[in-house]
């Protein structure tokens, strides 16, 4: 039996999984407060606990056989070098355009003219696909976190940010005002490691897929 590592993404997408990972006999079987290389309860799996958008980078490099990453991170990281097999349907929201309720950019009739849209987000890549395929013309400011204050100090003058609850949103003044796309943690897997591995990871993704039936 091949020995495969499975990549995950540390934070909300791995307290997610550890449910999922534990249905299957392959949860981790060491401490994982500190330790980023642990063994699994399965001795054919080998975990390694990294920042999410380290996920596709350690996939499509061979580091890990597959992982689970949320398709946020998917869609930024770009490119079709791994395949992606499987939504898990585990931390979902979606990504939206939000901006200071009752500014001119919550209008829903459309943004003031006059000069280029002010867009704070973490996805400036999506960001700038999403709206050069509408026709505009944004300037992206890009931000590693707490994308809600940008437009409450001038910074921005909307952002593009992962929703679920709102609460966040709301909590800070802000309102939706468009959904970019749904979004869920998907299992990413090594093309290379799918042919060398095949047997061995194509009973694993039957085995996660069938969690889901
Ligand atoms: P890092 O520490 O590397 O910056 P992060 O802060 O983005 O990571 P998390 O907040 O744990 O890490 O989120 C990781 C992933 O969880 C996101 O990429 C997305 O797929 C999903 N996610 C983020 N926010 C939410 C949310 N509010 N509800 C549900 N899922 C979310
Ligand atoms: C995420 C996201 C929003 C919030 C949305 O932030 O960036 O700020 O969750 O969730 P809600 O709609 O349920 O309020 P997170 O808590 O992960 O903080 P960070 O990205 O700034 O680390």
């Amino acid at each position: 039996m091949s020995l495969i590592t499975l990549a995950l993404s540390k934070g909300r997408i791995l307290e997610d999984s550890l449910p999922l990972l534990e249905r299957l006999g392959m949860g981790p079987a060491g401490d994982i407060d500190r330790l980023l290389r642990v063994p699994s309860q399965d001795p054919n799996v080998h975990l390694v606990i990294i920042r999410p958008a380290d996920v596709p980078t350690y996939v499509e490099h061979g580091a890990a056989d597959l992982g689970i990453v949320g398709k946020d991170v998917l869609m930024e990281h770009g490119g079709s070098a791994l395949y992606e097999p499987l939504d898990l349907d585990i931390a979902c929201c979606r990504l939206s355009i939000a901006a200071v309720k009752g500014s001119p950019y919550a209008d829903p009739g459309g943004w003031p003219g006059g000069r280029r849209v002010r867009v704070a987000t973490k996805y400036p890549e999506i960001t700038r696909h999403y709206f050069a395929q509408r026709g505009e013309q944004v300037e992206i400011i890009k931000l590693y976190g707490s994308m809600e204050l940008a437009p409450l100090v001038g910074l921005a003058d909307v952002i593009v940010d992962l929703v679920d609850t709102g609460n966040t949103l709301r909590a800070n003044g802000l309102i939706e005002t468009g959904i970019i796309t749904r979004i869920s943690s998907r299992v990413v897997v090594n093309k290379a490691s799918m042919k060398m591995k095949h047997a061995a990871l194509g009973d694993l993704l039957a085995r996660i897929g069938s969690l889901r039936a």
